[in-house]
């Protein structure tokens, strides 16, 4: 027997950061699938294996490292345990062992939501496995309650998108609305390759909004605005109004210093080449970038992005959120 949890990725088009301090964000899911495999084990240890890294780690049910194979297995593959250790407290069911397979094609650390849909396809699968199904409410609350753990102060958003799926606008814990979009906004993901710590940028964001309140309290507001506006064009267009309103909140991304060069060289490539606009997406400091294009302007856009250094990702809206099944073998 062994369950097997599927999640998307997620992209957020407007409100990063801002979200944090109780603004909406408007973010959607894509089809990048992260999918964890959990089977129960012999005796009490948990085994972790990433097969696209390649790395193995065995814990003790109190989170010793037995076992770690790999360049730094054991740091990769603790996150994983983490969520394991605290679904199996919640369930009364601490001391049995696992077998967890996570194969996923999101980049970890470039904003796409790597370790929300880990955590919430973990989750998933182990509940189903021991027979306690959860609704995604509960889905989304224990991803969210581990987060907190993490990263000390998340908004939840990427944990909200990759459990529900779709288009959503989410705002203080909730997803506000789901947008019922027959043309999802044609994107262009443009991956910088740096990797970086969303918790680091939160933080520098924090402080700003700390010992700079009123600074902060008039970008938050017209983040928001951007926000509602972005939520309405979606909603009853005309799209081509997205691109200036990317524009606008990339530039207030930038003030509150959550951008970086290399991102910023790929906003201008895509730009240049005929974007209707383009922001980071995410915590920001690197990772990646999305640029809104019509039909014609795809392809240049996708070469610029590249010829400026970028990885472009596959984009495809996908409407579902994490998907679980059992499987009897
Ligand atoms: C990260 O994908 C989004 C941030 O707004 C952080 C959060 O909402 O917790 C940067």
């Amino acid at each position: 027997m062994k369950a097997i949890a599927v999640s998307p990725a997620k992209v957020i088009l407007f409100g990063e950061h801002f979200v944090v301090s109780g603004n909406s964000a408007i973010s959607m899911t894509i089809d990048l699938p992260t999918t964890v495999t959990v089977e129960p084990l012999k005796g009490d240890e948990i085994q972790i294996r990433s097969e696209d890294l390649d790395l193995e780690a065995a814990f003790s049910p109190t989170g010793q490292i037995l076992q770690g194979a790999g360049p730094n297995a054991e740091s990769t593959l603790r996150p994983i345990f983490e969520v394991a250790d605290f679904t199996l407290k919640k369930l009364n069911q601490l001391g049995l062992g696992l077998k967890i397979a996570v194969k996923s094609r999101v980049p970890i650390g470039m904003g796409l939501g790597s370790s929300a849909a880990t955590a919430v396809a973990t989750v998933s699968a182990l509940t189903t496995l021991l027979g306690w199904p959860l609704s995604r409410e509960e889905v989304f609350d224990a991803a969210y309650s581990l987060e907190k753990m993490v990263h000390g102060h998340p908004s939840g958003v990427d944990q909200a998108t990759v459990t529900y799926g779709g288009l959503i606008s989410y705002r203080s814990g909730k997803v506000e609305a789901t947008l019922q979009v027959t043309k999802p906004p044609l994107l262009i993901i443009g991956n910088t390759g740096k990797r970086r710590s969303t918790g680091e940028f939160v933080g520098r964001v924090t402080r700003l909004r700390e010992t700079e309140p009123k600074v902060y309290g008039r970008i938050a507001s017209e983040a928001q605005e951007i926000s509602d506006r972005a939520f309405d064009a979606l909603r009853n267009g005309p799209p081509e109004t997205l691109g200036p309103l990317m524009n606008e909140n990339q530039r207030l991304l930038e003030s509150v210093g959550v951008s970086s060069p290399d991102l910023e060289k790929l906003i201008a490539a895509a730009r240049s080449a005929g974007a209707l606009g383009a922001k980071l997406t995410g915590g920001g400091g690197g990772g990646c970038m999305i640029a809104a294009v019509g039909k014609t302007t795809h392809a240049g856009v996708s070469r610029a992005i590249q010829e400026a250094g970028g990885q472009v990702l596959p984009s495809e809206f996908v409407t579902h959120g994490v998907q679980t099944a059992l499987h009897e073998d």
